[in-house]
């Protein structure tokens, strides 16, 4: 998972890709590089750290020429090195490649190029600038020799090429990984996805797997490199985005994940603006399917458990969820009767995308929801409910999740023929969280001081509440880096109270539902043992050290209001430890690899 940019047009690359990569570094940020083309010379800067520290270091937006390609990289094969940052290149130097996604035959293909091929990488990525070196060797122009390498990796990519012997022009190829072209007078920019160039440019075409791209200033021609007809341009699409430069900027936060959290009550009622007939369609589909298997990935599937106990409890149909990265051991079973719901919010996560894959090859219907417009999940799903809640840029899942649950919500109601009540009790709900959005801050924050020090925390809960349990030590985890588990209330005494020592936090989530008195009863337990017990409720208990007060909502809508406090412990605390939360280490937003 890395994020790369392209820029071919008459001022200079350099700024324009370089500006791209800040808006795509939540893709990946262990180290960055450009590469330009200026009078016939290959230019290139590469470098260990985030964008900001290798462009202090090497000025990568100064660079000369007015055709550019750049990476953010998300290390997979190889160090964090510079050696291993991208872009690489041919023996000469005079062909640059950036490249997200896996080459799974690379081995095979250096042990080919090795013996008149100099590398100076341990990555996968490298053998792209020399395969299209050696079949430009042989005369081909850029474009033949991109077709022909794409042909010979095996994997997944979108990879981007410029060569000095050919200026003015970037060729690029995309197979499961993302590519988005904007169009704009005179200049081309092409990058992994929309809002890198969404200042320049509303005006998208969405590449698909196969597909290969030749710009040039103003241009951009298509082609399906599997077709193999490179004489053939391809009549594409040109969609707008309706996304703005607002929803890209931190807007006077400090950090994208407050801003994103401060959006929750709007983005839920944004969700609640759905095409009525699309959700009623969707909630048709869902009650008719012999079965329904949702799917998702880490905190969506939070979202997918929640959704699961909604379908249940408010619509009486049943169903199941699997985690995306085990779906296809599993999709023997899922057939033509069955709806496959696919959960993400980037919809480029490729365990997502290869179980949409199987239920499609199996004959399943799909229906998605999905934030990221245009994304591959929804391109290739049957019926696509879009989550609207803008694009969401801490790597930490905020407003998506509980615009995530807000679409469950809806379907769940309008599966009882009751969407405008579902409509009104959620526009109450959003209400409710934006008051206690301002109550919590100033204890949360203090909570966080005190608890910075501790080197684990422990989330419990009973029933739907417990896949709240699970996504706050998901978030605690991710941005904190303090060890944290989730798990069902009534299972603590079960083993895990033997980590239990003097002052271990332990958040206990226990709204008034029919959870309350026997979640208590396992919190009681717990500080018995010397937990130190952080309440996540509407009614105080002396079980309770300290007390995070939530509004009062109905049953069902409990999930919605008491993650708030949880993402925002999660954030205090990262803050706390000095860390920054947008850009947790080790991890990306948009996880494009399996
Ligand atoms: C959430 O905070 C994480 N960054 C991560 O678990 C994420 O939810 C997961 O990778 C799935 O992403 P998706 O919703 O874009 O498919």
């Amino acid at each position: 998972m890395c994020g790369i940019a392209g820029f071919v047009g008459s001022e200079p690359a350099a700024p324009m890709v370089f500006k791209a990569l800040t808006r795509l570094e939540y893709r990946g940020y262990d180290s960055a590089g450009l590469a330009t083309i200026s009078r016939g010379h290959l230019w290139h800067k590469k470098g260990v750290g985030k964008l900001p520290e290798v462009q202090a270091q090497l000025n990568l937006d100064k660079m000369p020429g007015t055709v550019g390609i750049g990476h953010v990289r998300w290390a997979t094969h190889g160090a964090v090195t510079d050696a291993n940052a991208h872009p690489h290149l041919d023996c000469r130097g005079r062909i640059a490649v950036v490249h997200n996604g896996i080459i799974e035959n690379y081995q095979e293909l250096r042990a080919s190029l090795s013996p008149t091929h100099r590398f100076l990488s341990e990555t996968d990525s490298e053998v792209i600038p020399h395969l299209i070196e050696a079949h430009m060797a042989q005369g081909m122009s850029l474009e033949d020799a991109c077709y022909h390498t794409s042909r010979q990796l095996k994997g997944s990519y979108a990879f981007l090429a410029i060569a000095a012997s050919e200026p003015d022009k970037i060729v690029a190829c995309r197979q499961d990984s993302p590519l988005v072209v904007g169009h704009s007078q005179g200049r081309c920019f092409i990058a992994s996805d929309v809002p890198s160039f969404l200042e320049h440019t509303n005006q998208v075409t969405y590449m698909e797997d196969g597909e290969m791209v030749v710009l040039v200033p103003g241009q951009a021609t298509f082609y399906n490199g599997l077709k193999g007809d490179l004489r053939e341009p391809l009549a594409k699409e040109v969609s707008q985005i309706d996304w703005t430069l607002e929803d890209i900027s931190k807007q006077g936060y400090d950090y994208f994940m407050l801003k994103e959290i401060m959006e929750e009550p709007t983005t839920i009622r944004r969700a609640l603006e759905q095409d009525r007939q699309l959700v009623m369609d969707a909630a048709m589909d869902i009650l008719r399917a012999r079965q329904v298997v949702i799917t998702a990935c880490g905190t969506s599937r939070y979202a997918a458990l929640i959704g699961r106990y909604l379908f249940s409890k408010l619509a009486g149909k049943f169903c199941d969820v699997v985690m995306a990265s085990e779906f296809q051991y599993f999709s023997d079973s899922v057939d033509k009767n069955t709806l496959v719901i696919a959960v993400s919010q980037s919809g480029e996560t490729a365990d997502v995308m290869e179980g949409v894959r199987r239920a499609k090859a199996n004959e399943a219907q799909v229906l998605s929801i999905v934030n990221t417009q245009g994304s591959s999940v929804a391109r290739a799903s049957d019926r696509v409910i879009y989550l609207d809640c803008g694009p969401e840029m801490a790597v930490a899942a905020t407003k998506s999740f509980v615009s995530q649950l807000a679409v469950f919500y809806l379907l769940a109601y309008a599966m009882r023929s009751r969407l405008d009540e579902g409509i009104a009790k959620l526009k109450a709900a959003a209400g409710a969280i934006e008051r206690e959005l301002k109550d919590n801050f100033k204890k949360v924050e203090r909570l966080a001081e005190v608890t910075k020090d501790r080197a684990d925390y422990y989330f419990i809960a009973r029933g739907a509440n417990f896949a709240i349990a699970t996504e706050g030590a998901l978030k605690l985890k991710e941005i904190s880096y303090i060890h944290a588990e989730g798990m069902p209330a009534g299972e603590l005494k079960h083993g895990t109270l033997s980590l239990i020592e003097d002052g271990t936090p332990v958040v206990v989530i226990c709204p008034q539902d029919y959870t309350h008195a026997e979640t208590l009863s396992n919190a009681m337990e717990a500080r018995a043992r010397g937990a130190y017990i952080i309440g996540v409720s509407d009614a105080d208990h002396e079980a309770f050290h300290e007390w995070i007060r939530i509004p009062q909502t109905e049953e069902v809508f409990y999930p919605l209001v008491t993650v708030i406090p949880l993402q925002l412990l999660a954030y205090y605390l990262a803050l706390a430890r000095g860390l920054d939360p947008d850009h947790p280490r080790h991890l990306a937003k948009s996880v494009t690899v399996k």
